[in-house]
């Protein structure tokens, strides 16, 4: 997945008017605060334009990456669905606006929400030199975790909180993802949680999960049910999602790779369900010559599949999934080589 061009042009604008030993530091910085799961606090605490710039160049990248594939997993399970508006609450510099953007072009309207005044100017900046299609975008500097200033936005089709959760205090947690839901519009809207793709990040988005199912939300994206979530203690359910490094990201890292990939943990909860899944990929399936390893979670929990080259009709199935994506044959259905007509042609 590549950001797209005019904002990788407008970034490399904002990272060029840093002096390059600052924006190298920060940029180190900035690693060793994600490595700790401190996240963008680092860059609140670290008080420069480097920083945010750094920021820009080397995390923006990822969470537009993660923001695109889990809200295209919602929009494959609601294809007629052409939400209008969006508040995004914790927006940074506005990353939502270009990824809902992009997989709803219908949007009209976004409001996003920010309490850091130099991650605004830089959203600012970055939609003015790249302008997310036909979306008009309003700011407000608000402390998300008490409300969301005066006058309160009306409902919107689509509300989003996107690695913003694991930065509000955990007491406020509950409090903030209640208004979350209610900022929904009430007849279809609905709501995307995306969190780091660790332990603590999950741990996050599975009570969220629980709560959202508790006041009556049907669970669009990742999981295919809205029972309990069967995942054992000490695992964690988290997707990936590989992104480009451009050549002043891969400088900054200090990486020769020209790709990284982004872990994440999200929900997607909506007033009206979508339509069934079968199954999630929940981890990237290992494939042997003439057979496919796929870990799934279905209605039945977790699952471990092997899906053999016999098993036609499945095994094409099996060879274009993705660790994130829906499995579509019922687990357990699957045809053997019995039910299936004629030699493999794979
Ligand atoms: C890691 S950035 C993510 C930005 C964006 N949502 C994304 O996914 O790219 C987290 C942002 O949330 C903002 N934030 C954290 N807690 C907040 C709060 N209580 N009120 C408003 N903004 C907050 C931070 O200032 C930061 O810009």
């Amino acid at each position: 997945m590549e950001l797209p061009e005019t904002l990788r042009l407008a970034i490399e604008d904002v990272a060029e008017r840093q002096p390059r030993q600052a924006l190298e530091r920060a940029a180190t910085s900035l690693s060793a605060a994600y490595r700790a799961e401190r996240g963008a606090q680092s860059v609140r605490a670290v008080d420069s334009l480097a920083a945010i710039a750094a920021y820009a160049v080397t995390r923006l990248p990822a969470t537009f990456a993660a923001l695109t594939a889990a809200l295209t997993e919602a929009r494959e399970r609601r294809p007629a669905w052409e939400p209008r508006t969006l508040l995004d609450a914790g927006a940074g510099p506005g990353v939502t606006a270009w990824a809902a953007e992009a997989v709803w072009p219908s949007l009209r309207q976004a409001t996003l929400l920010e309490r850091d005044q130099r991650m605004m100017t830089l959203g600012t900046e970055l939609l003015a030199a790249s302008p997310p299609g036909a979306l008009e975008v309003s700011w407000r500097q608000v402390d998300i975790s008490s409300s969301w200033g005066k006058p309160t936005p009306p409902p919107a089709d689509l509300v989003t909180c996107a690695y913003a959760l694991n930065e509000t205090p955990e007491a406020r947690r509950a409090d903030l993802i209640a208004r979350l839901w209610a900022a929904t519009e009430p007849a279809t809207g609905a709501l995307a949680l995306v969190a780091p793709g660790t332990p603590a990040g999950f741990a996050i988005i599975r009570l969220a999960r629980d709560q959202l199912i508790a006041a009556g939300a049907h669970i669009l994206a990742p999981c295919p049910h809205e029972r309990a979530c069967p995942m054992p203690p000490g695992d964690w359910c988290h997707m990936a999602q590989r992104l480009a490094r451009s050549r002043l990201h891969r400088q900054l890292k200090g990486g020769a790779a020209p790709f990284e990939d982004e872990k994440f943990s999200y929900v997607i909860a909506a007033r009206q369900p979508g339509t069934p899944i079968a199954a999630r990929v929940i981890r990237r399936p290992v494939t042997y010559s003439g057979r496919v390893i796929l870990d799934l979670c279905g209605p039945r929990g977790l699952e471990r599949r092997e899906i053999t080259r016999s098993q036609r009709t499945a095994f094409r199935a099996a060879r274009d999934a993705r660790w994130g994506s829906a499995w579509p044959l019922a687990i357990g259905d699957e045809p053997d080589a019995s039910d299936e007509d004629g030699p493999s042609q794979d």
